[in-house]
């Protein structure tokens, strides 16, 4: 495992490895990167983590102070796994170039977390671009809990034609229910219960649901949530997955969207 701090340095060490797997995380490593990381080592080549907190996708300075960080964990998993580079800028080093692209901002970007999390995409896409100029992986890998996340950077990817294929990973959850998640680790254990109702919930009511799609309203849902002792819904939002259209007809797949508070931890996740 080799653990560059670097542009320089990683450029020089990858140089001619075409066939690199790319798992971009911020640390704090659970059950769902490990997963990525499983499955891009399924993929024979090259395995690229990369750790950074990037201040930029913060729309909220206590957020980005309170984002668990633990690297000495991190890399003691990462090892384990036997994965072949680690990448863990600074700020300096992935902010001080100049980029050839300019990022592409599909307008899915305004909904669900867009409208919540001002700039929070736009700081997204800008450091992945980064990233994807620097290492020019074969693959990306990404997780669907951040499906808004995984569509914009594949839309992204498409209209600058970036030579990398995105693969999208299945959620993992934990035996609760609740999707694994860096920011699970700020949860009190009453609070973990909480948001264990609340997928449990929506997984119950997901065929009610559909019986009757046109006149979906989250009102009640929202109340239901609150009393299980939700502080605050972001959205609660249904998206065709495909079409990303609102859904009409009962045989769509389609997803539940959320994003909610538990005191000052905002979860988000799709069902
Ligand atoms: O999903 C994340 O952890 C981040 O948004 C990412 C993709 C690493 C970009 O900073």
């Amino acid at each position: 495992m080799k653990i560059i701090k670097s542009k320089h340095k990683l450029q020089n060490e990858i140089l001619n490895i075409k066939n690199i797997s790319f798992i971009p995380t911020m640390g704090g490593l659970h059950k769902g990167h490990i997963s990525l990381i499983k499955k891009s080592k399924n993929l024979k080549g090259k395995t690229l983590v990369s750790i950074f907190v990037n201040p930029k996708q913060f729309n909220n300075k206590n957020d980005f102070l309170k984002y668990p960080r633990n690297l000495k964990k991190d890399l003691i998993i990462l090892k384990r796994l036997n994965v072949d580079y680690i990448y863990l800028p600074n700020f300096k080093d992935i902010y001080s170039f100049r980029v050839k692209n300019k990022i592409f901002l599909d307008k899915f970007s305004k909904k669900l977390c867009g409208k919540s999390r001002k700039g929070h995409f736009k700081g997204v896409l800008n450091i992945v671009n980064r990233f994807l100029l620097l290492i020019k992986p074969k693959y990306i890998l990404l997780g669907v809990k951040d499906f808004q996340q995984s569509y914009l950077i594949t839309k992204h990817i498409l209209k600058r034609k970036i030579n990398t294929k995105v693969i999208n990973c299945k959620t993992i959850r934990e035996k609760n229910g609740v999707a694994y998640s860096t920011r699970n680790k700020n949860l009190t254990n009453n609070q973990f219960k909480v948001a264990s109702k609340v997928i449990k919930y929506l997984r119950n009511n997901k065929k009610l649901i559909r019986k009757d799609l046109t006149n979906f309203k989250s009102t009640r849902i929202k109340k239901d949530l609150k009393n299980f002792g939700v502080t605050k819904i972001d959205y609660i939002e249904l998206y065709n997955s495909k079409s990303l259209k609102r859904p009409k007809n009962k045989k769509e797949n389609f997803r539940i969207f959320i994003a909610f508070y538990l005191n000052k931890t905002r979860l988000i996740d799709n069902i």
